[in-house]
């Protein structure tokens, strides 16, 4: 079976989590190719994939419109099973809502959303997780991959839990997509900046341009951080959301680094549920997977 992935990811965390899903699949015999949406060149055919899955970090609490969009362009289908991934700094709830406008588009489109997966992965705004819980992130969304994929590749059926007022919440909130190109035309470069023009070259709308050494900011920012939190020398300002900015790849592989700690009582109870959750999902698949080794024991010796 042929498997398409087709992803946004701003800053890394959901390219991470896909390459893991890549990877689970491959090595559980899947042919999986991955298609990064912002390339926009649809070097795809759909008709050679039995599955499709879409992967993006959730952006107050919705898909990034260009992922949104992506999802309008694609072909018609009669059913393709599709599943969801999604990426996002907090364990709310609330984050649940964040696949209502692109399920209603694909469905809309004759596709079978069948399963959705969301994992939390450090912040890339509003404020720097520490690199013990990037770690700790990391390490428990490498252990659940595996297990959602095999529920997917079993053909279960597994969708998030819904929010009362779903619909309406998700609607108001994409005010974040009209926010983010009115914002976008606000950042600003600081004196500090050297010209590397990085920014310039990975923003994934092209929406950065330098005219006689001056930068230019369009409006077809989407907010994906992506500019200023890989500049070398954290000279972007992120208009009205400076204050939130984060600058920086994460140190995924350093737990015992708890530097700045100053929020880790920010949403304590949700993270703790987060991994509580997760971790009763990977004993339970421990357990179960015991039980079996007895049985095929107990079967080989009757
Ligand atoms: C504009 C913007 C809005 C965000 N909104 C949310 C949100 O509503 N809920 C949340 O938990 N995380 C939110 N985040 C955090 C990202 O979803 C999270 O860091 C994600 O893993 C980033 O993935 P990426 O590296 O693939 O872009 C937001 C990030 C940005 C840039």
């Amino acid at each position: 079976m042929k498997i398409l992935i087709c992803y946004f990811s701003g800053t890394g965390n959901t390219k991470k989590v896909v390459d893991k899903y890549e990877k689970t699949l491959t090595s559980l015999g899947y042919e999986v190719d991955t298609y990064k949406i912002e390339e926009n060149n649809f070097n795809f055919n759909l008709d050679e994939y039995e599955m499709i899955g879409i992967g993006y970090p959730v952006h107050a609490f919705n898909a990034p419109s260009i992922v949104l969009n992506f999802a309008r362009t694609l072909p018609k289908q009669s059913g393709k099973r599709t599943f969801i991934i999604n990426t996002s700094g907090e364990p709310l709830k609330l984050n649940n809502i964040s696949s209502i406008k692109l399920t209603k588009i694909l469905n809309k489109s004759g596709y079978n959303v069948t399963n959705e997966y969301h994992y939390v992965m450090p912040y890339n705004i509003i404020f720097r997780h520490t690199d013990n819980m990037a770690y700790k992130m990391w390490e428990t969304a490498k252990s659940v991959i595996p297990i959602d994929c095999k529920e997917i590749l079993r053909g279960e059926v597994s969708h998030l839990e819904s929010v009362f007022m779903g619909r309406f919440l998700a609607w108001i909130f994409r005010i974040e997509h009209w926010g983010g190109r009115f914002n976008g035309k606000h950042y600003k470069v600081k004196d500090n900046c050297i010209h590397c023009n990085k920014c310039v070259n990975i923003c994934p709308t092209h929406n950065i341009k330098v005219e006689n050494g001056k930068f230019h900011f369009g409006k077809n920012c989407i907010m994906c951080m992506r500019c200023s939190f890989l500049c070398p020398k954290s000279a972007i300002k992120i208009g009205l959301f400076e204050k939130w900015k984060v600058n920086g790849a994460y140190n995924f592989n350093n737990p015992n680094n708890y530097e700045d700690e100053v929020h880790k009582n920010y949403c304590k109870k949700s993270y703790i549920k987060y991994f509580e959750n997760c971790n009763a999902k990977i004993n339970n698949i421990q357990i179960e997977n015991v039980e079996e080794e007895k049985d095929t024991e107990e079967i080989v010796k009757v």
